[in-house]
């Protein structure tokens, strides 16, 4: 559209807004704010009747599209202004057809990956009638235990801000009227990926400059690219939670980026500011929110109950509760929901029928495995092999295979390992053993939202030892064994936190005991973090990681042990040796023992705490050469920019992907900064014997910083180290000046 027709219509909308401001009472207006829960397990009156008076902006946790219309029908034809719904849901990463999890779509270091694959989401979600998904999540983590780490896109701001434009844009497209695509949600805002320990939901405390320079970035490229909503974090941060955080909401977000969607609280987050211990009661809450710039409350109802109230008694102006609302009554104009309210209920059988959707469900999952380990080229494997062995608890898991957020009436319906495995060899024996069962400790209050989840009771010792032994046997009549281990869906995600990063149950020694029998075996990982697999990584040949990998995600391990496709991800997060190393990253500063250093001090005397797998790590089944790194200028000037160039080369024998990266330290400065930082990389494919050119771009956008010292963002003259390579270290080395 033209910036003249844009601007024309922008003024339509915000004519239409005012003019329905006009009509609205003011308990109208605060029902705008509230967003009702659709499901049993939420709180507050019958959504049917919040909506007829009235009483609600918006409804979540329903996923039912006979049932959206038939809201829709009463708020648009029995509530007094008959203003249209919108109804959200979690679609993470997929709705029906799954793709990979977040963290895994991070691996595959490609933006098309996320944008193609949220684009499908969005179409499958909105032809079910759902306008507003709670993605993406946009939370750096540096602490695996943290079990939300896999709807992330890992550890590092570069690569997150990347993975959050291209998920707003798949989401969202560039118009909000689009009726294939639904509103993205930025979210957790900010921080919850530093809570304490890695305990969901614990405190957090980030000093502004790791606030500025590693947190908000992917929040502020997602502001960049047109998201249309936030979500606050649960937690508090720095002693004020993000809910009712006034700097954060409203300086930071509305202030300093300009940000002109809506907010929208975590669940219950609003009323949860008295269960933090910072409002007394509800009615503080509410004004806290409202005061902070909170435009809905997810379902605590503490808008509901106080906001009207508080304009009464004068704490607020009906000024102010318009504010809030404008926001949100824009989005609905301008998604056209007022024209067209209801959803076409047979659209959604045709939509998910489409085959596009399997076939780029398999291709994100091929694009996202990394591949670890692979000595003596095990891998791939042939395809005339007779008798192959596949094992493990999660290798015939649906659950496992989809990985989180499979919630709210979805039928898991994926192909596992062992599918994958049958189908790719039709003319093999290829039978399966699970071994003992793996299961949390303390259950997942999620298990009750979940189809097919029902816990059952645990194995006795002497069941997990049958299922132990008869897995042995099943390895012991095969030529080639395959262990898929790791975990399952609800080990990581929300609640899912764990202290430590163990194949979790008697997998390890599973693993050991199948190594033993002196046959060659494989190990791909089904899994939604980075696991301490050590002793795997020492004596197991080859292992894929396939993390979560969808609905097609059995097809795609399968394509790449077959050598059907080769493997080109790299690790978006630092695989730690232990979960008690947490937080362990790369972009660390340097401190006065530094690892090179013959003053070395070992961080920990009951062991080195290096990486087992560095960030950006990742194998092919070819192998490729990095040469003549150039800069374009030794000098620039602050503010300037370089060019840096980069020959890679396939020197192997098959086609593959390489993922070039590039990596920077400034030396000295107003502060410390860290030992590296990605700046830049491009996943490229190439011939046995091609060679091609990468060119990056450095320049203030690079360069500058938040100074603690200086408590603003600067750009320093300072001499920079400058890496190019296949991973965080990178040892092809050049160096440049800023000058001042
Ligand atoms: C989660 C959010 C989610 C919301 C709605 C909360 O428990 O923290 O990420 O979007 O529920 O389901």
């Amino acid at each position: 559209m033209s910036k003249a027709k844009d601007s024309e219509k922008q003024k339509q909308v915000a004519g239409k807004v005012e003019a329905l401001l006009k009509k609205m009472s003011l308990e109208e207006k605060v029902g705008q704010l509230n967003q009702v829960g659709g499901a049993e397990f939420a709180p507050g009156p019958k959504a049917e009747d919040q909506i007829r008076k009235g009483g609600a902006g918006s409804v979540l946790w329903l996923n039912d599209t006979k049932k959206f219309n038939e809201l829709q029908k009463i708020a648009m034809e029995e509530s007094p202004s008959g203003i249209p719904l919108l109804f959200a849901l979690d679609v993470i990463h997929g709705y029906r057809t799954i793709f990979p999890v977040p963290l895994a779509m991070a691996a595959s270091w490609d933006p098309n990956v996320p944008e193609k694959t949220q684009t499908i989401a969005a179409k499958e979600a909105r032809a079910a009638g759902l306008h507003w998904t709670f993605g993406p999540m946009l939370d750096i983590c540096r602490d695996p235990r943290w079990g939300r780490i896999v709807e992330g896109a890992g550890e590092d701001p570069y690569l997150g801000s990347a993975m959050a434009v291209a998920q707003v844009r798949g989401f969202q497209g560039d118009d909000l009227s689009d009726a294939e695509r639904v509103l993205a949600c930025a979210k957790h805002f900010a921080g919850y990926g530093y809570s304490d320990g890695g305990r969901d939901y614990d405190p957090v405390y980030l000093s502004e400059s790791q606030l500025r320079n590693i947190v908000l970035p992917p929040f502020k490229a997602a502001t960049d690219a047109g998201v249309a909503t936030f979500m606050s974090a649960y937690m508090d941060l720095n002693d004020v939670p993000a809910t009712g955080n006034r700097w954060l909401l409203r300086q930071v977000l509305r202030e300093e980026w300009g940000f002109e969607g809506f907010l929208v609280s975590d669940a219950f987050a609003v009323g949860n500011m008295v269960v933090q211990h910072h409002a007394k009661d509800g009615r503080e809450a509410a004004l806290r929110g409202l005061n902070a710039g909170m435009n809905m409350d997810m379902s605590s109802y503490t808008y509901t109950e106080n906001a009207a109230k508080l304009v009464k008694e004068g704490a607020l102006t009906e000024a102010e509760i318009d504010e809030l609302v404008r926001p949100i009554l824009t989005i609905k104009f301008k998604m056209g929901l007022f024209e067209k309210p209801y959803v076409d209920e047979t659209l959604l059988e045709k939509v998910i029928a489409l085959p596009e959707h399997r076939t780029a469900s398999r291709w994100a999952a091929q694009r996202s495995m990394v591949l670890l380990r692979n000595e003596g080229g095990l891998l791939p494997l042939s395809k005339d092999i007779k008798k192959v062995a596949v094992i493990g608890p999660v290798a015939d898991s649906m659950q496992a295979t989809e990985g989180s957020w499979m919630v709210f009436g979805h039928t898991p319906a994926a192909v596992t390992v062992l599918e994958g495995v049958r189908a790719k060899l039709p003319n093999a024996e290829v039978t399966y053993a699970s071994g003992p069962e793996i299961r949390r400790d303390i259950p997942s209050w999620f298990e009750s939202l979940m189809a097919g989840q029902e816990r059952k009771p645990e194995q006795t010792p002497a069941e997990s030892e049958a299922a132990f032994q008869s897995a042995l046997e099943v390895a012991k009549a095969a030529d080639q064994i395959i262990m898929v281990l790791g975990e399952t869906d609800i080990m990581a995600g929300e609640a899912a936190s764990r202290a430590s990063l163990d194949l979790p149950g008697r997998q390890e020694e599973l693993l050991k005991a199948v190594s033993a029998l002196g046959k060659p075996v494989v190990l791909v990982l089904l899994n939604g973090r980075p696991l301490s697999i050590n002793w795997a990584a020492e004596n197991i040949p080859a292992i894929l990681e396939a993390w979560e990998p969808g609905t097609e995600g059995g097809n795609a391990v399968a394509d790449i042990l077959f050598g059907d496709a080769n493997p080109g991800g790299k690790l978006p997060v630092t695989f730690p040796r232990k979960g008690s190393h947490a937080p362990l990253y790369y972009a660390r500063n340097m401190t006065h023992s530094p690892e090179s250093s013959p003053l070395y001090n070992p961080r920990y005397w009951d062991g080195l705490p290096v990486p087992l797998y560095p960030f950006g790590f990742g194998l092919s089944y070819t192998t490729f050469e990095f040469s003549n790194l150039k800069v374009s200028a030794e000098k620039i000037k602050v503010g300037a920019s370089l060019t840096v160039s980069v020959d890679v080369t396939n020197t192997g024998k098959v086609a593959g992907d390489e993922v070039a990266q590039l990596y920077i330290h400034q030396q000295y400065g107003t502060d410390t900064r860290p030992i590296r930082e990605l700046k830049g990389f491009e996943r490229i494919t190439l011939q046995p014997g091609e060679k091609k050119t990468v060119t990056f771009t450095l320049g203030a956008n690079e360069l500058t910083y938040w100074s603690s010292n200086a408590g603003k963002w600067i750009q320093d003259p300072a001499s920079f180290d400058l890496w190019a390579g296949s991973d965080s270290q990178a040892s092809l080395h050049a160096e440049f000046e800023v000058t001042a």
